[in-house]
């Protein structure tokens, strides 16, 4: 039996009946299903379509039918094409006819974008904590990452004989800041803390929490009462059933109510640009706990190995997260594409909607708790990221030294780009090639030229709020935690 059965002579091929059924994922939404209906239930009862005895009556059956729900006694039957005709049945079963009159008045239509819009406003919180405990876990990182002990080999011997500027050495009697060579292009550009770069990652995540966020009330317009596509025909109170549901406002058109799925192709988009978030972190971390640059390893516990090569330590949980950004892109893309050629009202491709955010949501819930704590678990390697900084990308501060001699930056620009050929031709580093050599160039050059080279100068110097010296680095990390506590 079907709920649509009565203008039919036949049953419908079981080939077609399986393709129509929606059963095997929309059962997701039976507790919204069965709210949804607890709330029709009062609704009809002020409308005096249900005696109160009625209304009692069938509340009764749907709160038996939760239980079994949830102590997974619910039997689903081959004939339960979708969760609102098993819930239905199912009342049929335990109160008898009188399950009949619970769907006046209503349609499916109406129901099922209800279902998906509560199921949408009671998971979006648990993806909103998962987002925040990644973003805890870069705040501890961020914190526990600052310094490190001072170790002779990280910043003697390497660069030289110089001796490390008055600001360097005051860094380093407190013990030394933890610096990374930051790229561009992935090609060495300026020092920068590995705080900052972890801090980097959070805030993406704090607008995707913004982003969804915004969602809510788009998503908080109760569908039920628009019927089919044109209206109850009942007196029905939908602002007292909006109320009682817990939403912010019944649709204001009917047509639009059945049809709306902008709030999934919404959610899909966050979850696809969480995906292009994780993506960027994990294909960093894979180059970074790759053996020629080694800044990181990762724990046992979130890496796996190769079932040839006995040596293979990989990084599976960030190619996997960099994999399913591509996944979650398609899911979003899906949606839009099956939305693009439907017109207005309901369709049935709109059943089409649930499995990508279903899908979506699952991804993400699998795929941040690993990332989190894969980066709480890690080691860092101050000394292999200290070894890949080189004078050369302090040659933005030896143009900013010459800009503090009364140079025009652009003619800096040209004077560094000199120093940085002659270097080259004669096949030493900028903080080897000879003062002499830098006085051919440009007169002011001074002794003082090879302080710069030191990259705790160099951080320390860009303490303008967001930048990367330790003091702007440490405000940064109050503010983070601040949008935590919030
Ligand atoms: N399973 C359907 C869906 O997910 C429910 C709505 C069915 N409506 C209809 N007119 N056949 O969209």
């Amino acid at each position: 039996m079907t709920l649509w059965n009565g203008r039919f002579s036949s049953q419908s091929d079981p080939n077609m009946f399986a393709l129509n059924a929606s059963i095997s994922f929309d059962q997701r939404m039976a507790e919204q299903d069965i709210r949804g209906s607890l709330a029709w239930v009062e609704t009809l009862t002020q409308a005096r379509l249900l005696t109160q005895e009625e209304g009692n009556l069938i509340s009764s059956g749907l709160q038996q039918i939760r239980d079994e729900l949830v102590s997974e006694e619910f039997d689903f039957i081959p004939s339960d094409e979708d969760i609102h005709t098993a819930v239905e049945r199912r009342l049929g079963e335990i109160i008898g006819p009188l399950a009949g009159k619970l769907h006046t008045g209503r349609s499916r239509n109406d129901q099922v974008a209800t279902d998906f819009r509560m199921w949408l406003l009671d998971y979006i919180p648990n993806l909103e904590n998962a987002l925040r405990d990644l973003q805890i876990a870069y705040i501890e990182r961020a914190e526990n990452d600052l310094m490190c002990s001072l170790t002779p080999a990280l910043s003697q011997g390497k660069r030289g004989p110089e001796l490390p500027s008055p600001a360097g050495r005051r860094a380093r009697d407190e013990g030394q800041y933890i610096i990374m060579p930051g790229y561009t292009h992935l090609q060495r550009a300026q020092p920068i803390l590995l705080s900052h770069w972890w801090l980097s990652h959070f805030w993406p995540l704090q607008r995707d929490l913004d982003r969804l966020a915004a969602l809510k009330p788009r998503l908080s317009v109760l569908p039920l009462g628009a019927s089919a596509l044109a209206g109850t025909p009942f007196p029905i109170d939908r602002h007292a059933l909006t109320k009682n549901l817990g939403f912010d406002q019944p649709s204001p058109n009917s047509i639009d109510a059945v049809s709306d799925r902008d709030f999934a192709v919404e959610f899909l988009f966050v979850a696809a640009l969480i995906g292009a978030h994780l993506s960027k972190l994990a294909e960093s971390m894979v180059i970074f706990t790759s053996t020629e640059f080694d800044f990181f390893e990762l724990d046992d516990a979130y890496a796996t190995g190769s079932s040839l090569m006995p040596q293979k330590k990989n990084p599976d949980p960030f190619e996997l997260a960099r994999g399913k950004a591509g996944t979650l892109l398609g899911y979003l893309t899906g949606l839009l594409a099956t939305l693009k050629g439907l017109p207005s009202t309901y369709d049935k491709d709109l059943q089409e909607d649930k499995v990508p955010v279903f899908n979506a949501y699952d991804t993400l819930m699998a795929l941040l708790p690993v990332i989190a704590n894969a980066l709480r678990t890690l080691t860092i390697n101050p000394r292999r990221m200290d070894s890949a900084i080189d004078a050369s990308m302090m040659a933005t501060d030896l143009a900013d030294y010459l800009v503090g001699n009364g140079i025009p930056f652009r003619e800096a620009h040209t004077l560094t780009g000199q120093v940085v050929k002659t270097a080259l031709k004669k096949e030493v580093s900028l903080e080897t090639l000879s003062l002499s050599d830098y006085q051919s160039i440009h007169p002011v050059f001074e002794q003082s030229v090879y302080e710069v080279f030191d990259p705790q100068v160099s951080i320390a110097r860009r303490k303008a709020f967001g930048g990367t010296a330790p003091e702007a680095v440490k405000e940064q990390i109050k503010i983070c935690k601040s949008m935590i506590e919030d």
